[in-house]
């Protein structure tokens, strides 16, 4: 996949340009669009007109409750009836979960068919729809069922951001402190630069901050396409952003929300630890209150042992252990091994816990 080139106003251009240079040509373009990103619907439809290709389309409404096996197969079953066949294309326009369930389904759909990302949130621009994984949820945990399935091509136009709620801003706000700590001093100073307000339109800020953050991860992603080593530093804020956003249920703290909390947790274990100089989580504490993210759990924070069960879901866990990623300093990411899960649950509890709760098993 070549590395997406972002605009504003762009796509019905960028998406006919790109369907155009598929080989081989595909028969017919199924488009898995989210209710809420309808305003992508005009661009697509009449990029699909322009190259003259025949387009049916699903509808559906995209949220995490609905990352589910349950849902890909509702969505599987209607791609049939809907006349899909080995050269179709399949079309994901929406947030991650559209990208993640959407790229998910056309790894599966007649054992793959090749698809394109079309992203609609901040997140998605920055992070999701980027790199080729794909996946739904178990009532386990957050992507456990999924395969490294890459679109074809990413079209990435800012102007879909109009209609992004300020809550969703956040959320892609907190991929992108992700990605400046990843990628170091130029980014981080561009974030603490630019207005806070810029931070949250679809302005030029926006598209050279998601253009960086893109290129960041095409560039890690190019290196470790299948997470076995490099990749893993994108997962910065993720082992404790999981267990937080399962602690709190999707609805109440969403994923980018919990990945800017995970990373002000992983920066009091990297503090308590004597990994990083206090100078640096201070600046990285008030670059993400400037980007106006969540410091608090929002309401009571589970118990240890809660916590510490919550943590061993992760992916990354080995043999009950886990694999902790800490930022030390910019574009330094510290991979911690062997982690006991007590020490992150006490982390978190340092950390978002106002008051101690008891722990069962203390
Ligand atoms: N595959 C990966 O590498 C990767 C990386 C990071 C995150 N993710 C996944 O991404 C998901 C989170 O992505 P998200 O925050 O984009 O979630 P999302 O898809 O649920 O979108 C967030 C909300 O915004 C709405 N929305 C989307 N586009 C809109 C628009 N243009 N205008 C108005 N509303 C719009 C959606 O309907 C939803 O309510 C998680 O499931 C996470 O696991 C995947």
């Amino acid at each position: 996949m070549s590395r997406p080139r972002y605009g504003r106003g762009t796509l019905r251009r960028d998406l006919a340009a790109a369907v155009r240079r598929l080989e081989p040509r595909p028969g017919s373009v199924l488009v898995l669009l989210d209710r809420r990103a309808a305003v992508a619907r005009r661009p697509i439809a009449a990029a699909l007109a322009d190259a003259g290709l025949p387009a049916r389309w699903i509808s559906w409404s995209a949220s995490e409750r609905r990352k589910t096996l349950a849902a890909l197969e509702r969505l599987g079953r209607a791609a049939v009836r809907a006349g899909v066949d080995r050269r179709s294309l399949l079309l994901a326009a929406g947030g991650g979960v559209t990208t993640d369930l959407g790229g998910f389904l056309a790894a599966t759909l007649l054992r793959g068919i090749r698809w394109g990302a079309i992203p609609t949130t901040l997140l998605g621009l920055v992070d999701a729809a980027l790199g080729g994984k794909t996946a739904v949820d178990l009532p386990e945990g957050k992507n456990l069922l999924g395969a490294f399935h890459p679109p074809q091509f990413v079209i990435g136009d800012l102007a879909l951001l109009r209609t992004l709620p300020a809550r969703e801003w956040s959320c892609g706000l907190g991929e992108v402190l992700k990605s400046a700590l990843i990628a170091g001093e130029p980014l981080l100073r561009r974030l603490e630069r630019t207005p806070p307000a810029d931070l949250r339109r679809p302005g030029a800020a926006t598209l050279r901050i998601a253009q960086d953050c893109a290129d960041l991860k095409m560039e890690v992603v190019e290196q470790d396409p299948r997470e076995s080593g490099l990749r893993k530093v994108l997962n910065l804020g993720h082992s404790f952003g999981h267990a937080l956003e399962a602690a709190a249920g999707y609805r109440r703290l969403a994923h980018g929300e919990a990945v800017a909390l995970g990373i002000l947790c992983a920066l009091r274990f990297g503090e308590d630890a004597g990994l990083l100089e206090r100078a640096f989580s201070t600046r990285v504490r008030g670059l993400a209150r400037r980007l106006g993210l969540p410091a608090a759990f929002p309401g009571r924070l589970p118990a240890t042992t809660d916590l510490r069960r919550l943590l061993q879901r992760d992916k990354k866990a080995r043999s009950g252990n886990l694999e902790l990623l800490i930022p030390v300093r910019a574009g330094e990411i510290l991979l911690l091994e062997c982690v006991a899960p007590a020490a992150a649950a006490a982390a978190i509890r340092r950390e978002l816990g106002a008051t101690p709760t008891p722990d069962a098993s203390a």
